[in-house]
C-alpha cells in the first residue's frame, strides 16, 4: 500500500485527492487546519491544526509522523488573494508567498527523513507541488494578479531545484497545474473542470513520475507547460 500525505484537504482539489486515493485503496494522511464533515466522512487518517505556513505547526507534524515513511507528499494547500496594479495588496502578496511558495519548500524539507525512508525501502519516493499556469512567465499574456502569479512562479522554481537536489536521494518531483477547476478558490467558476476530472489527470501524472521525467511542469491533461 502506498502512503500519500496531502495538504489542504478539507475541500476542493485536496479533498478530491484524498477521496480518489482512498477509493483506490491507498493509505492517506490528510493534513488540514480544520477538517470538513466531507473529509471526516472519508474515514481517512486526518492530522488537523496544521497551518502549513506556521513553522511550529510543521514541527508538530514532524513529531506526529516520527520516522514513518511517506511515499508521496502532495503539497496542495494554497491561497488566492486579489492584487492588481491599482491595489497591490502588499500584505496579500506576502501571505501568498508564505503559503504558496515558502510552505511547500519548508514542508518538503521537514519531511525529507520520511520521504528518504520510503525511497530507501521502495527505491523511490515522490513529491508533487501544486503550482499554477498563472505562474508561467511565458504563458502570461494578460498581466495582473501579481501576488498569486509571483508566488506560483516561485514555487515552480522551488520544485525545479528540489528535482535536482533530491535526484540522488531517489525522490522525484512533479510540478503540477490542475487546470481551471471549479472550487472555492475560483468561486466555482462555471468554465472550470470538476475536481474529480482534475485529480484523475493529476494522479495519472504522479503515478507515471520517475527520476527521468522529474522536474517537469505538467498540465493535468498531460501537456508539458512552458516555464
Ligand atoms: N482551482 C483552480 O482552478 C486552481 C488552478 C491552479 C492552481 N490551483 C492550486 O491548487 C491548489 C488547491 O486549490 P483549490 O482550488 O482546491 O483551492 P481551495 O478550494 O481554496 O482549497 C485550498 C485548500 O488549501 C487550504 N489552505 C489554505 N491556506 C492554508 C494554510 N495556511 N495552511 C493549511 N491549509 C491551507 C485550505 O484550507 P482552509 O479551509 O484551512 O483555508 C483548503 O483546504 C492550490 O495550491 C491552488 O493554488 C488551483
Amino acid at each position: 500500500m502506498t502512503t500519500y500525505l496531502v495538504t489542504g484537504t478539507n475541500r476542493g482539489i485536496g479533498y478530491e485527492y484524498c477521496r480518489q486515493l482512498a477509493a483506490r485503496g491507498d493509505e492517506v494522511i490528510a493534513v488540514c487546519r480544520q477538517p470538513s464533515s466531507a473529509l471526516t466522512d472519508l474515514k481517512v487518517e486526518v492530522i488537523r491544526d496544521i497551518d502549513v505556513a506556521d513553522q511550529q505547526a510543521i514541527a508538530t507534524l514532524q513529531k506526529t509522523l516520527g520516522n514513518r515513511p511517506i511515499d508521496v507528499l502532495i503539497n496542495n494547500a494554497g491561497i488566492y488573494r486579489q492584487s492588481n496594479l491599482d491595489s497591490l495588496n502588499i500584505d496579500g502578496i506576502k501571505e501568498q508567498f508564505e503559503v504558496n511558495a515558502i510552505a511547500p519548500l519548508a514542508l518538503t524539507q521537514a519531511l525529507l527523513p520520511n520521504l528518504t525512508a520510503s525511497a530507501d525501502s521502495n527505491g523511490m519516493a515522490k513529491v508533487a507541488i501544486m503550482t499554477s499556469r498563472m505562474g508561467s512567465i511565458e504563458d502570461n499574456t494578460s498581466g495582473g494578479t501579481y501576488g498569486y502569479r509571483m508566488s506560483k512562479t516561485a514555487v515552480s522554481m522551488a520544485g525545479k531545484s528540489l528535482s535536482h537536489d533530491l535526484n540522488s536521494r531517489a525522490i522525484a518531483v512533479a510540478i503540477l497545474h490542475p487546470g481551471l477547476v471549479s472550487t472555492d478558490m475560483t468561486n466555482f467558476n462555471s468554465s472550470g473542470i470538476s475536481p474529480a476530472e482534475s485529480v484523475k489527470g493529476l494522479l495519472k501524472i504522479i503515478d507515471a513520475l520517475t527520476l527521468e521525467n522529474t522536474g517537469t511542469f505538467w498540465h493535468t491533461n498531460g501537456e508539458v507547460l512552458p516555464w
